[in-house]
Formats: C-alpha cells, structure tokens, sequence
C-alpha cells in the first residue's frame, strides 16, 4: 500500500467541509501528523482490501466532525499548540468525582465551581455520565449510547453549558472514553443480536467454546468472583468476549469501522468542549491467541492514531491513558520507547498509588522507593496522573515484580498489606478486600482514603491526629511527586465509607464501599479545622497552595531519590532545592540532611544536620541558601502558605 498516494486524497476529503484559514490551519497540522497517521493505519488494517476506502472515509469522518467545532474551542485549540507542556504544570490540579455523588446532576457541578476553585482545581473528571445500561452498569461504564447524557444526570445541552461555565473557571472536564467495550444495550450490541452481521463484526463473538477456551488459558480475569471468565453466552450470538462484566461486550478494533466510531465518538464530545479523554482499559484493546491480551503492540497503535488524529482536528484535547499495569509497561502509552510515538499525554500511577498503601501497611518505603526509582522521566508535556485514591480499588498485583527486587515472596507481602487494610490484626484501617479468592489469592482493597488511614476507627485524639498525618503523608507525596495530582471527591474533607454499602455480598461490587455522596455537613466543616474535615482540608489546601510556586515541582522538572538512613523514610529530591521526607512508621525517626540550611517549607522552620520526623509526618524542605553560602537563585521563592 502506498502511503503517499492515499494522503493526498484523504487531505482533500479532510479539507473539503472547511473554509478560509481554518483550512488552512488543519493542512498544515495534517502535513506534520499524516505520516504518523497513515503509518498506524496502515499497520492496523493496510492488509485490508478496502483499506484505501475506509481510510479515505476516516478523513471525510475528521474533517466533517471538525468543521462543527465551535469557535470557543478552534480558539482554544491553537492557545494549546502554542502552549504544550500546560498538563505537566505545578499549577494543573485534578478532582475526580461521579456526578450523581458530587453534586446531583450536571447543572449541580456547575454551581460547585466556586468549591473546586477554593480547592485550586484546574481539570475535573466526572466519572462516566453518558446513558448508561438500565440496571446494573457498573458505575456507567457500561454505555449504552454515546450521544446521550445519563438521563438522570442531564443532557447534552447541560454538558455543554458545564463545559462553558469550567472554561470560564480555568477547570479542564476530563470525561471517559469507554473504547474497550459498549453495554449489551448500546443499539451495536442489540442490533448485532437481532442478526445484523455488520453490526455483529462489532464484537468478538464465537460459535463455540473452542477458541474462548484457548484464550482462556492465558487470560487473567478482573472480576473473578463477580464475573468469572472472559467470555459470556449471548442466546443468538454463541460466545461474546466480555472482558469486564457480562454486560459489558469487548469491541472487535480488527474492525476498522470500529476504530472510525470511535474517534468519531471522541471527536463528537470533544466539540461538547470535553478537554481530556480518559481512555477505560485501554491495555485490552487488541487479543492475541496465546498471550494476556494486555499491552499489545496493536492497542499501542491505535492510541498512536487516535492522537494523530487529535493533533490534527481537536489539538486542545488531551489523552489520558487508564492503564492498570506494572509501571515497566507503561512508558510506551505516553510515547517512550523503540517503537513509540506520541501517545497519550497522562498515564494513571497505579503503582505509585498501591506503594504509597502499602508503605502504610508495611510500615517501611523500600518497595514505595522501588516503584520511584523504576518511574523513567517523561517527554516533555506528557505528566503522570498521580493519586491515592480513586472509584476504583487498590490493585495490588501491580505491584509483584517490585516487591520481587527485594522479598522472593510478594505473595505473602501482599497477602500482609491486603489483610492490614481489611483492619485485620488490630489494624487502624477500615477496608475491605476485593475479589479475592481465599487466602493465597490478592486482588484488591476497597476503601475511602480517610477510612483507610485510620480516621474510622480513631477512638481518642491521638489516633485521630495520627490518621490526619497519614493522609497528610499520603497526599504530599503524590502532590511533590512530579504529575497531576487528583484527589479524589471526599479525600480532602475526610469523607468515610459509604455504610449503606458496607458488607456486600460476595458476588456485588465491593467498591461502592467508597463510593459515598458528598456529606454537605462536611464541606459546612472544611474550615472548622478543629474536626476531621477542616483538619485534612486545611492540609491539602496549604500543601497545594504551596507546591503553585514551586517550579521544582512540575511534572517535567526533575526527580531522584535521596538515601535515607531509616527503612521507613521516603526522601525525594526535586532539583537541588527541594527535599520531601516522610515518616512511614508510628515511631519518631532521626533523618540526617543534606549540607546546607533547609526551611521548613510548610511551618518556616529551619533545620540543619538533621531533621526529626514524628510518627507518620512528612517535610516539605527548601533550601534556605545554596551550600556555597550563596542564596539559591535558581528558583523563585514560593508564596507564604497560608
Ligand atoms: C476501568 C474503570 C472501572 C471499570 C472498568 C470497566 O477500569 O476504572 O471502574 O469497571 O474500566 O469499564
């Protein structure tokens, strides 16, 4: 297939809906990302006899879905090209909430902007709120239609207006993009049922058990107590590939059409003013006999093109990949590697987030310094989206082969740390295990933040400052780790598990344990800082009005581990001027420091030779001068915390 020839007639289809400079803005971005394009395309489906066709096609598709972009956004599109690193900013910070949960229904989140600039958010994701599957649909990621609010939540025309209103606010709305798969009433899934072959070359669907069970032999399962297999039986159909829930059907990307819908979709709310993608799954999209189906290099291709294609139609929009993998996989999905291009902007730090759990547990950072030392420096714009808590559960196995660096038996470490958070052994933690089976099998723990870290259980004063420094430890981390910080709705107010949905039975979904509403008493208490909430709130907010003047701390700035005497220490440098210690034990420890004066960046105190961490309590260090004597000029001194 030859490349050239088909880029001339797809810019002719890209270009033809467009007029005057936008068409000439577009030609240009097509001239620099075609090549990339085409490229992937062509590696995903140049075998194909219609390729040149549907390519073509693809490019009538972008350019159609373009020229309906409203200008607000054209506008904001070429602020972005000229702006690229804006993601990996100190300033950028996320908030991550359902809608039902946070604020009722969309028109509700609009009038929460006020709250989320208190906080110094600058990207909200909102948990999936397109319709969804009647009845259970896991959270909503089972969709049932791509062009439709959750009735329950709003409708497109609230969408936009929220996109306008978070705009104004400097608020980027990250939505998900559920690529791996559609709920069985999406009007694919029902129309693939009812015999449309088209349609059913949507889905991977077998006559029989024979490759279902050759696939399952080095397949894992996500649900393996609520929904084991990875296949389900559809009455007209023979077997389905549902990777995830049973009603949630896998979608067939050999398919190209199945690509174009799916850019399509992303275009689509992209013009809704959807600024970031978070991209569900996205190491399941492509199956191969004989392996995991996990990462495969196709899956890597298709992110590929969908950027491209980004770069070229909606270049404001970034992609976040979702991918819950060890942290040794991740590079490539934002572009880091042999074969890598540009890929996704943002990647979730899974692993950081389960070490950061586990360094709690285990009292001791070692395997928390492993996953930092095995995180490579990204390209510039690209930002790890770092957390501590999110509607998902903690997946510890994530973990395994760097707990293997140093402990043969990361089964039994992990056994440990599960059974710690479930508050076995006296523990001072409030979760719950999730799917897993028996004794010998971790999967992951459910749990609020603030029930996790002990605030659940404090019975006295102490305990209760205990588990504020936790969170306090916690959120410090993944605020100066280098990334975009997401908090997730409730953490900064200390909210706890939803009881009502504590101990579901066996074959529910546990992790609606933290997946409670917003308590409105609480966010009445969040400068009270003499409770809980205005305690943690108070933190947070002094931590993240801090880290804004830091330069050192944004995502591209550099990283590098510091030694530290105690096991139960985290020393991380940022540049020459910035040290964060963290005590991970119940016990005060003695850190030595590096030469030179050092302030307490958070209280002013200044400290030399040594510092003293009381239990559980970290330290956000600046250099106070250089060690010559000299002052630091090599970055700006940071505003007075509140
Ligand atoms: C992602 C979501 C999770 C969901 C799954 C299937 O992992 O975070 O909540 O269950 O995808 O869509």
């Amino acid at each position: 297939m030859n490349r050239t020839a088909l880029e001339v007639p797809g810019l002719r289809r890209l270009l033809a809906p467009l007029v005057g400079r936008q068409r000439l803005i577009v030609a240009a971005r097509f001239e620099r990302h075609a090549t990339s394009l085409f490229d992937r395309l062509e590696r995903l489906y140049g075998d194909r006899e219609d390729f040149a066709a549907w390519s073509i096609d693809l490019m009538e598709t972008i350019g159609r879905l373009h020229a309906e972009r409203p200008p607000a956004l054209l506008a904001l599109d070429e602020r972005r090209a000229a702006e690229p690193g804006w993601l990996a900013a100190q300033t950028m910070l996320g908030y991550s909430a359902y809608v039902d949960r946070f604020a009722g229904r969309l028109e509700g989140v609009a009038e929460r902007i006020p709250y989320l600039q208190e906080l110094g958010v600058t990207y909200l994701h909102l948990l999936p709120f397109l319709r969804a599957r009647a009845g259970d649909n896991d959270g909503g990621f089972a969709v049932s239609s791509h062009d439709e609010v959750e009735p329950r939540l709003g409708t497109m025309a609230d969408l936009g207006h929220l996109t306008e209103k978070l705009r104004a606010a400097g608020i980027s709305l990250c939505a998900d993009l559920v690529l791996n798969h559609v709920a069985d009433d999406h009007p694919w899934a029902r129309g693939a049922a009812e015999g449309n072959a088209r349609l059913r070359d949507y889905f991977l669907v077998f006559p029989d058990r024979a490759l279902p069970d050759a696939y399952e032999r080095t397949l894992d399962q996500v649900f393996p107590i609520a929904a084991p297999g990875n296949f389900t039986s559809a009455e007209t159909l023979g077997w389905v590939w549902t990777t995830f829930y049973p009603y949630q059907w896998d979608l067939n990307y050999a398919n190209p059409q199945v690509f174009t819908e799916c850019a399509a979709t992303l275009l689509r709310l992209a013009n809704r003013g959807v600024e970031v993608f978070r991209l569900d799954a996205t190491a399941y999209l492509w199956k191969r006999l004989g392996t995991d189906c996990r990462n495969q290099p196709e899956a890597h291709w298709i992110l590929q093109a969908l950027r491209a294609i980004v770069e070229i139609a909606a270049p404001a929009v970034a992609l976040k990949a979702e991918a819950i993998v060890p942290t040794r996989f991740l590079p490539p999905y934002l572009g880091v590697g042999a074969e890598a291009a540009p890929e996704c902007h943002l990647a979730y730090h899974s692993s950081l987030m389960a070490a950061l759990w586990a360094a709690v547990a285990r009292q001791d950072a070692r395997l928390l310094r492993q996953v930092i030392a095995e995180t490579p420096p990204l390209p510039p714009g690209c930002s790890w989206l770092t957390y501590i808590r999110c509607h998902d559960d903690i997946g510890w196995n994530v973990l395994r082969s760097d707990i293997e660096t140093f402990d043969r038996d990361a089964g039994s470490y992990l056994q440990d740390v599960a059974e710690f958070f479930s508050g076995a052994r006296g523990s001072f933690a409030r979760g719950a295990a999730f799917q897993a089976q028996g004794a010998a099998a971790v999967h992951g723990t459910n749990g609020m933040a603030a029930a996790l870290a002990g605030l659940e259980s404090a019975a006295d004063e102490a305990q209760r400052a205990a588990a504020v420094r936790r969170l306090q430890l916690l959120n410090g981390v993944i605020l100066a780790f280098g990334g975009l910080p997401v908090i997730y709705m409730g953490d900064e107010l200390a909210l706890g598990n939803d009881r009502g949905a504590a101990n579901p039975p066996a074959t529910q979904d546990g992790r609606w344990l933290h997946r409670p509403h917003l308590d409105p008493a609480l966010l009445d208490m969040r400068h009270d800082r003499a409770s809980p909430a205005g305690a943690v709130f108070a933190d947070l907010s002094r931590m993240i009005a801090g880290r804004r003047g830091i330069e050192a701390l944004a995502a591209n700035a550099p990283r590098e581990l510091a030694p530290a005497e105690n096991r139960c220490v985290l020393a991380l440098k940022r540049g020459g001027n910035f040290l964060l210690l963290g005590n991970f034990s119940d016990a005060p420890v003695i850190e030595p420091l590096p030469d030179g004066e050092w302030l307490d960046h958070l209280s002013g105190e200044e400290l030399r030779g040594t510092a003293r961490l009381e239990a559980w309590q970290s330290l956000w260090l600046r250099r106070a001068a250089a060690s010559d004597g000299r002052p630091s000029t090599s970055e700006p001194a940071p505003p007075a915390c509140p």
